[in-house]
This record gives C-alpha cells, sequence and structure tokens, in this order.
C-alpha cells in the first residue's frame, strides 16, 4: 500500500525499480529504500528474533534497530530500512528457517526448511520447536509431542517448547 503523492516526497514514482525479496520480485520508485518498496508491496516480516523466532519488520524505519535487517546481494545484516533500492538488487530475510512459508500457510515447504536446518545443526532447538509447532497446527499431536520435548531437552529455558508441550498434552 502507498501514500498518495504529495509535494516534496522522496521517491520519483515514474522511475520503477524492481528487485527480488526471498523470491518474490518487489518493484519500488528510485528513491525508496528496499524496506519501504517492500513494505509497500505488502511484505511485513523481514527477519525473525534469534531466540524465539517472532516476526520482526519495520520498526524505527531510521537504521538504529535490528529489525529490518536482510541479507542483500549476500551481504548479511543490511538495515534495509536505509539501504537504497537497486535494480536487480537480491534480498533475503534472515533468520526466519522457513517461518515465512509457515505464515503463509505452505507447510510442506516450511517442514522442508525446518528439516533442512537440523541436518545442518541437528542440535538446534529452535528448529525442533518450529517443527512441532507446525506438526500441532496440522493435528500430528505424536510428532508435535516429540519435537518439542527434544527442544526442550537441548534448551531446558525454551518457553515456546514448554508451552507447546503443555497444549499438546492437555489435548490427549
Ligand atoms: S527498522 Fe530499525 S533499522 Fe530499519
Amino acid at each position: 500500500m502507498r501514500l498518495e503523492p504529495r509535494d516534496g516526497e522522496r521517491i520519483d514514482r515514474s522511475k520503477p525499480v524492481t528487485f527480488s525479496f526471498d523470491g518474490w520480485s518487489v518493484t519500488g520508485f528510485e528513491g525508496d529504500t528496499l524496506a519501504s518498496a517492500a513494505f509497500a508491496a505488502g511484505k511485513r516480516v523481514f527477519s525473525r528474533s534469534f531466540k524465539y523466532h517472532r516476526p520482526r519488520g519495520l520498526v524505527c524505519c531510521s537504521g538504529h534497530c535490528p529489525n529490518c535487517m536482510m541479507t542483500v546481494d549476500g551481504v548479511p545484516n543490511v538495515r534495509t530500512c536505509v539501504e537504497p533500492i537497486r535494480e536487480g538488487a537480491v534480498a533475503k530475510a534472515q533468520n526466519v528457517l522457513g517461518a515465512s512459508f509457515a505464515s503463509l500457510g505452505q507447510r510442506d515447504r516450511a517442514r522442508a526448511a525446518f528439516s533442512a536446518s537440523l541436518q545442518s545443526d541437528p542440535h538446534d532447538p529452535a528448529a525442533y520447536s518450529n517443527l512441532a509447532t507446525l506438526e500441532m497446527e496440522a493435528g500430528d499431536l505424536p510428532r508435535a509431542r516429540r519435537y518439542f520435548a527434544e527442544a526442550l531437552t537441548l534448551d531446558p529455558t525454551n518457553e515456546i517448547a514448554r508451552q507447546g508441550l503443555a497444549t499438546v498434552l492437555a489435548q490427549r
């Protein structure tokens, strides 16, 4: 969604610029930042928090927080709210581990991403916890219970896994 044109705006609406964001083609305008163009195109989740994988997006819009960081053209941790849009740039959400697929309801792609994450790090409690949440939402409670338990074994302080396991056990 875009605001109506107004005097003095920084973008030039006569000059479209296209880049990719997580495989989607996003078109903004000269004068946009990568984040402002992605936001105008309806994208909201730019990264996930390290510990609990909560969604992160635009907050300060001035380059002073970690919430809009993406990997851009292979460079990690780019604050995209102050990074000018560039034709052909390739931006990727960070630390998402399939969570962006899950939030779109694409369970198979999310499951594949979480499983790939576990293959590269079999001791990642967040990946187990994410898989468990996915299976719980899909109705596979035995598998969800097993994954939540594994997440808690690896990280006994994982509150999402603790609460998820309690929810699964209450449904038996
Ligand atoms: S939204 Fe805070 S640095 Fe970009």
